[in-house]
């Protein structure tokens, strides 16, 4: 099949490859030249596991094209995927105006009939104004071509993207048009063989499917971050707490970890959304409302910490910061924990040298140049000559290091743990001084 694919970021990249895999003819289309000249010289603009080689596989067969020209994407899918940005506008609502502007397109430069799918994470109601645009751009040159508008949210995670699209928990499909739900049949048929995994619904209701399940997850977080701070003040241990109701097979494990809040592109714009669109309705989501304020101060809660460590002023310390992405295995820089702890660390005076698996490049573009702030090449670098380690983001690499290096290393052993990696009992018998989240202090 014929594929469009138009915005080509973490979602759009992922799904062009992931459909060009299974023998789609797929162009993905972008407005940013630097990305399409990044994918036509042979690299991605992102990182994202087993992508690379999966992409460049893709474009040898000839099945995946990147290109920035409009014109030539509108005309090459009978169906095309809108996979555009839709951050929060100052109110917080999701701001429109990028799919708008791919609706459009469409719409001015179609000539037969076309599918067009928002794939993009979008408020209820949106394919209505998707239809609209294209409706108006038609109707603006006499073109009375049919089309159909189809919801089908992405719920892949990213730093396992692939795995997630190819191998999907389910595909939510609104859709109320017969012939673009064969066609949606047919594209998605092959990657749920073994078992239907297709869930077909009207088209509000996938749209509203998407705000509700990252809704449900960012909950299941600031319940678990309340938690752990109740915890502490107790004399509770927030891990046995965590497995003790995680083993309930109605709660389950996932999502129960305590730490610094969530961040990224998603949890945080698409909560604010879905309270807009509530208020839209006059509806006031209570529940979504404290989650997302507790989860705004756990953001701080290692700042707290180191507050109550050395006092609100912390001229003259030096802090050693292992992680810099919003989790692990991404380069993700939007929303990260990590730029919040770095401007309270910043901001009262103290430096910061911060490492990063994988984000060093993406963090120096999203935060730029700092006073007091500077990245190392290791985790081992990092530690040199700093008061204290603040663990942020929970990479592998970062879950056993070599303890009597880290205190070598480091000018005190001070460790503020912002993930839960490492044991208090074990912590206190290598000599540390350990401040984890929601942990039983031995
Ligand atoms: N990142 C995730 O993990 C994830 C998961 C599920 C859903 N989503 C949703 O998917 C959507 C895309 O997210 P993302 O993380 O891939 O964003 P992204 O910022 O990585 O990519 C969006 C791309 O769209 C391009 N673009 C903007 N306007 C365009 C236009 N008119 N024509 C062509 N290209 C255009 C941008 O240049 C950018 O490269 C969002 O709505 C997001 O909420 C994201």
């Amino acid at each position: 099949m014929r594929i469009t694919i138009i915005g080509t970021g973490y979602v759009g990249l992922v799904t062009g490859t992931c459909l060009a895999e299974y023998g789609n003819d797929v162009l993905c289309l972008d407005v940013d030249p630097r990305k399409i000249e990044i994918l036509k010289s042979g690299g991605i603009p992102i990182y994202e596991p087993g992508l690379e080689e999966m992409v460049k596989r893709n474009v040898e067969a000839g099945r995946l094209r990147f290109t920035t020209d409009i014109e030539e994407s509108v005309a090459h899918g009978t169906i095309q995927f809108i996979a555009v940005g839709t951050p929060p506008d100052e109110d917080g609502s999701a701001d429109l105006k990028y799919v708008t502007a791919a609706a459009r397109n469409i719409g001015k430069h179609m000539t037969g009939y076309k599918v067009i799918v928002d794939k993009s994470t979008v408020p209820v109601g949106t394919a209505d104004k998707v239809k609209a645009a294209i409706a108006e751009e038609l109707a603006a040159r006499d073109n009375t071509t049919s089309f159909a508008v189809v919801s089908n949210p992405e719920f892949l995670k990213e730093g396992a993207a692939v795995e997630d699209f190819m191998r999907p928990d389910r595909i939510v499909i609104g859709v109320e048009d017969d012939t673009a739900r064969d066609l949606m049949h047919s594209i998605y048929a092959p990657f749920v063989r073994n078992h239907d995994r297709i869930l077909y619904m009207d088209v509000r209701s996938a749209e509203l499917t998407k705000y509700a399940a990252n809704a449900m997850l960012a909950t299941r977080i600031s319940f678990m971050n309340e938690l752990a701070n109740l915890a502490e003040k107790l004399g509770a241990d927030i891990e046995f707490v965590r497995k003790g109701i995680g083993s309930d097979p109605r709660i389950g494990y996932h999502f129960l970890y305590p730490g610094v809040g969530y961040g990224g592109s998603c949890f945080p714009k698409d909560v604010q959304a879905l309270q807009r669109t509530a208020a839209e309705y006059g509806q006031n989501l209570e529940i979504l409302n404290a989650v997302e304020s507790v989860n705004y101060a756990q953001k701080s809660v290692l700042i707290h910490k180191i507050i109550q460590r050395y006092g609100e002023n912390l001229k003259g310390l030096h802090f050693a910061l292992w992680g810099l992405s919003f989790k692990p295995n991404t380069d993700d820089m939007r929303e990260a924990p990590s730029r919040i702890v770095i401007d309270g660390l910043l901001a009262r005076g103290a430096t910061v040298t911060a490492y990063d698996p994988v984000a060093m490049h993406e963090a120096q573009r999203a935060i730029g140049e700092k006073t007091g702030l500077a990245y190392a090449d290791s985790p081992k670098q990092a530690l040199e000559s700093a008061d204290a380690l603040v663990v942020v983001t929970e990479w592998k690499a970062f879950r056993s290091p070599d303890f009597d290096e880290v205190k070598t290393l480091l000018k005190q052993p001070v460790i503020f743990d912002g993930r839960n990696l490492y044991e208090p009992e074990r912590m206190k018998a290598e000599g540390f001084e350990y401040y984890p989240i929601g942990r039983k202090q031995p």
